[in-house]
């Protein structure tokens, strides 16, 4: 285990059978439709690049990256993009891939904007789920996990940018934040 965690959350053994399970359901459920994977970048990468080797069916995939305002601004759930879709999902059946829904703020922003776009159907699949963080309507279509109200790292989860690296979910020692 890195010896910045005091506890290792979900193996890669629990998160490689999981991707597995979650891309044999998305196969199915989209079969003779128009998928378009988007991931949310940084976090998404580790999980999206082992998901959809998993989807059987033909799909495009695609990325954004966007940042949540935080202060003054948080309670409106604005989100500024850093990078938006190169390509149309106009009439597309689209799949946000996500590594943890939290508040559900940013992802329910995305979802609007991909609805404006002209997305045929906005489905959300998410590693990892803190229901008990969520202050906006938003249940997310696919999920891996279910967590406590925990701070974690790894699998492309960060806390200042480091520890996406860890190839498993973990949690931080009480005194990196204090370092
Ligand atoms: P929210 O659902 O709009 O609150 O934001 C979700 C985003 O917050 C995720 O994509 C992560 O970037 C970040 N986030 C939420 N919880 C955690 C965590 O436990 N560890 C690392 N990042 C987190």
């Amino acid at each position: 285990m890195h010896s910045d965690l005091k506890k290792i959350l979900i193996s890669q053994k629990d998160i490689e059978e999981k991707c597995k399970e979650l891309g044999n359901i998305i196969s199915l459920d989209y079969k003779d439709k128009n998928l378009v994977v988007i991931g949310l970048l940084k976090g998404c990468v580790p999980f999206i690049s082992d998901l959809v080797k998993h989807i059987s069916i033909p799909l495009r995939m695609d990325y954004m990256s966007v940042s949540s305002y935080h202060g003054g601004t948080a309670s409106t759930g604005h989100v500024r993009v850093n990078k938006d879709l190169d390509s149309s999902v106009n009439g597309c059946d689209v799949l946000i891939a996500e590594d943890i829904v939290d508040t559900g703020k940013t992802l329910k922003k995305v979802i609007e904007m991909l609805s404006v776009k002209g997305a045929k159907s906005i489905k959300v699949v998410t590693l990892l789920d803190k229901p008990e963080g969520r202050v906006v309507e938003l249940v997310p279509d696919y999920v891996g996990f279910e967590i406590p109200k925990e701070f974690v790292v790894g699998y492309g989860l960060d806390y200042n940018e480091y520890y996406r690296n860890i190839p498993y979910i973990g949690v931080l020692k009480e005194e990196v934040y204090t370092k």
